[in-house]
């Protein structure tokens, strides 16, 4: 019997919770001190069902506290992905001003009919009561679900996100009292509409480098893959200025999903936290006894890349104090090879800065030992950081096996880049060029492939400046 937090592939320094399954990330907020983050959960069992919403708390967004499940599954209605928004006047009338209340919103799910509901707190998000008077909004519809509300300062109300999944649209409501919805606006289809459209989050983004400047974004999920708008909101409709055509992706990775933000929070932008998994083999990850992870949370700007607004995200700044004594090469060169380095591990956070060869892949490679690797690399012809996974494990899932590949589009900068990549166990975030890309993706290596080596198959590939720092673990 392994030591809970010492099992095989088990994260540590990504949220997961100790035992069980979870998906989605519900009803990030900053409330006094302390981001909560809920998440869908099975208190039963390490696969999805009895949906109900997990809890935990963090003062620094790396280091959580797991608290007691916040709301449960009752008379068979499932609780779905949702937000929570502090009514700091309290609107609702479920607390009072002295004790304004945490308000949940959340989808009610039953196998005909989901609607739109409300919990609240008021002793700091501990315990939660469900709204007597629920559902607040009822469409008679069997798909119509996770609501992401927010305070509309402009014109005094809460606007809520709610997607329609099946129509890949993302409707707009507004309210006074957070119990009495309207709808106002609604967007889309748009972009990528090949799966159902889910976990709608609009929110305003700081534009990168000037301060005081700011766009709205609007994030939307489907199947197994992301993407995002830029544009306006004007209290009713969002209008994209994303080009017709051109998808963007919060991350181009095959195991990140249903990511929202913490709008407000003292960190002065917004914070994005998404689940590490993919829909297609989600209840197939061999990790025991826990499934699912949160992602890293990332802060959220703007800036114009080729003339299009695009998102810079990078892991929140608190994550540095996990690490040890970093290991340095510098000044490498490699020419059409494979060097193994001395540096091993599986807990780490890396820097690479190189110059990739002009043709050919460059990158590096973890996970590395016996005969099997995870390929990180820049193809040069096709302009693409990519991240394979064919020489890894696979033996789990003919659905995992079958997502080998993750690709992002990238640039070079003075024929540079830069790639900031955590390894924890099981999960693999690379941010490239300081956030202007990112790909998340599991792969589950034993624990003796831990070997990391740098790679090109093109002719002299310069690494420039390589850093390892092993990583503190939070649990
Ligand atoms: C997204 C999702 C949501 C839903 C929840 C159910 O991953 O399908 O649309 O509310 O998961 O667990």
């Amino acid at each position: 019997q392994l030591k809970l937090y010492g099992e095989n592939y088990r994260p540590q320094f990504h949220f997961t919770p100790e035992r069980n399954w979870m998906n989605d990330p519900n009803g990030l907020v900053f409330y006094k001190g302390q981001y909560h983050l809920f998440y869908q959960y099975n208190p039963f069992a390490n696969v999805w069902g009895h949906m109900s919403w997990g809890h935990a708390v963090s003062k620094d967004l790396i280091h959580w506290k797991q608290l007691p499940v916040a709301l449960e599954e009752e008379n068979g209605i499932m609780i779905f992905s949702g937000s929570a928004v502090v009514d700091t006047k309290n609107s609702s009338g479920l607390g009072s001003i002295q004790n304004p209340p945490l308000v949940a919103i959340y989808t009610g799910s039953t196998d005909t009919l989901q609607t739109q509901n409300l919990a609240y707190s008021t002793d700091n998000g501990l315990q939660w009561a469900k709204y007597k008077s629920n559902p607040v909004l009822n469409e008679n519809k069997k798909d119509f679900r996770d609501p992401n509300v927010f305070w509309y300062a402009p014109e005094k109300k809460w606007i809520m996100s709610l997607s329609y999944p099946t129509t890949h649209q993302i409707a707009f409501y507004s309210s006074v009292n957070l119990r009495d919805w309207k709808q106002v606006g609604i967007f889309g289809p748009a972009g990528d509409t090949t799966g159902v459209w889910e976990c709608p989050d609009l929110m305003r983004v700081p534009i990168y480098d000037q301060p005081g400047s700011y766009k709205w974004v609007l994030l939307t999920s489907q199947n197994a893959t992301m993407q995002y708008f830029v544009g306006n909101f004007d209290g009713k409709n969002f209008t994209s200025e994303t080009p017709n055509g051109t998808t963007l992706k919060p991350d181009y990775g095959t195991d990140y999903y249903a990511a929202i933000a913490y709008h407000s929070n003292p960190i002065g932008k917004p914070v994005s936290i998404g689940w590490v998994n993919n829909w297609y083999y989600a209840n197939q990850i061999p990790t025991y006894p826990w499934k699912g992870a949160a992602s890293l949370p990332r802060t959220l700007q703007l800036k114009k890349i080729n003339d299009v607004w695009q998102l810079i995200q990078q892991p929140v700044a608190a994550l540095a104090t996990l690490r040890k004594q970093p290991v340095i090469y510098a000044n490498k060169k490699i020419n059409k090879t494979t060097e193994l380095l001395p540096f091993k591990g599986n807990v780490w956070e890396g820097e690479i800065i190189m110059q990739p060869a002009t043709t050919g892949e460059t990158g590096l490679q973890l996970a590395v030992g016996n005969g099997l690797a995870l390929n990180i690399s820049y193809n040069a012809a096709a302009k693409q950081l990519v991240i394979n996974r064919n020489n890894t494990p696979d033996y789990f899932s003919a659905a995992f096996a079958a997502r080998p590949t993750s690709i992002a589009p990238v640039r070079l900068l003075n024929n540079e880049l830069k790639l900031q990549v955590f390894f924890d166990k099981s999960i693999v975030e690379v941010f490239v060029n300081n956030g202007e890309q990112v790909l998340t993706v599991q792969v589950f290596p034993a624990e003796e492939n831990n070997g990391v080596a740098l790679y090109s198959t093109g002719e002299n590939a310069l690494f420039k400046r390589v850093t390892f720092w092993p990583m503190k673990s939070i649990w």
